[in-house]
């Protein structure tokens, strides 16, 4: 027993838990996995193995959990840069409901460990439909990389925490990357913006070591979260599909219910649940959509509620009295979601040690969900 501990131990690294570790080698995975997507002498990004996206119609992405919230922001990626129509679902939906196939239709299967069974189904299912198929998967020797008809890596290593981090930074890595290829191959951008967007791209895993500095201004707001009985995150753009993931890691680890919601949708409901006990986490780079972002906080703020901005220096500047603030490092748009997830990431691992649960087994969950 003493000799397993230590092995742990020593797999922990310096980190009380795997979970932790993990989000700190969010910038080496996400470095690993853009090496099989872009080549950094050329400055040329593709699919490995080559595969066109001129000669796709429009896309399905299929996934679970996690792996769902990265094909989420995949389509504001593939739609805006790539002009490509980009439907995204769970795919224990959609395996059920008989959907309508399109011609040209490339079918994306999401998933860290590649045997997810409804992921598999799903899979499965486009390819008797005679799509095309490729899986963004990190265990490459899963059935979904074994049956799928291209398999796009991500290189995450080995991830023990049951909550997914940085398999789903990898995976949007890898989506991001993808995406760029397909606008550049779809005549949707020139070479110059080829190359820059490359460079940005480039730029992640630095930032995304950066955006790791937010560990002590997260740490210093876990206890207050952790007394709330709900929390809700909000954010627009790629950033509501952050808001899903945020709230998705918050409820699997320290068993909060907690919601994300497109923050334009706050009127339309969710608005009656603020009051002063209900932390509202808003996320919100510096985009075009910010100033729609704050008035929906002043809103909130209106009426009570307590308020938390994950934003970035300029954000900061204009966050409102009485706000709580998380800056996050500036960064292109492209890549806001890898450089916004460790913050979101990291709130809830916090939280959850507050509450002193189980970070890395959460009750009633397994690391790969096999079966129905
Ligand atoms: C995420 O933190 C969860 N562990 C879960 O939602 C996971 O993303 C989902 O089960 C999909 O798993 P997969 O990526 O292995 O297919």
């Amino acid at each position: 027993r003493v000799v397993a501990a230590s092995a742990a131990l020593v797999e922990k690294g310096n980190h009380r838990h795997f979970m932790v570790k993990e989000i700190y080698e969010q910038p080496d995975a996400c470095q690993h996995t853009l090496t099989a997507y872009v080549d950094p002498v050329t400055g040329h990004v593709s699919a490995p193995g080559g595969f066109d996206f001129a000669s796709v119609t429009r896309l399905q992405i299929i996934a679970c959990g996690t792996a769902f919230y990265a094909g989420l922001i995949a389509r504001y990626l593939f739609e805006r840069l790539a002009g490509l129509p980009c439907d995204v679902e769970i795919a224990s939906e959609f395996r059920y409901r008989e959907p309508a196939v399109t011609p040209g239709t490339l079918a994306i299967a999401v998933s860290q460990s590649g045997e997810t069974a409804d992921t598999l189904a799903a899979l499965r299912w486009c390819q008797a439909k005679g799509l095309k198929t490729a899986a963004i998967v990190n265990a490459h020797e899963s059935t979904m990389a074994r049956e799928a008809g291209m398999l796009w890596p991500t290189h995450a290593g080995p991830e023990i925490g049951v909550a997914s981090t940085k398999a789903f930074t990898s995976q949007v890595t890898a989506l991001t990357a993808l995406a760029v290829a397909a606008a550049a191959q779809r005549g949707r951008i020139d070479a110059e913006e080829e190359k820059r967007l490359v460079r940005v791209l480039l730029e992640a895993p630095r930032l995304v070591g950066e955006s790791l500095g937010v560990e002590e201004m997260v740490q210093a707001l876990s206890l207050e979260i952790s007394k709330a009985r709900d929390v809700l995150y909000l954010g627009r753009g790629a950033m509501s599909a952050l808001a899903y993931e945020g709230a998705l890691k918050l409820k699997e680890i320290s068993y909060i219910h907690a919601e994300g919601y497109a923050a334009g949708e706050l009127k339309h409901g969710p608005i009656a649940l603020v009051d002063e006990a209900t932390p509202i986490i808003v996320i919100a780079p510096t985009d075009e959509l910010f100033e729609k972002t704050v008035s929906n906080m002043s809103e909130v703020l209106a009426r009570g509620g307590r308020v938390i901005l994950i934003t970035d220096e300029a954000g900061a500047a204009h966050a409102p009295a009485g706000v709580s603030v998380i800056i996050a490092p500036t960064c292109d748009p492209l890549i806001a979601p890898l450089v916004f997830a460790a913050p979101i990431q990291l709130l809830a691992y916090h939280v959850a040690v507050q509450k002193g649960a189980d970070v890395d087994q959460p009750r009633n969950l397994a690391k790969s969900v096999t079966v129905e």
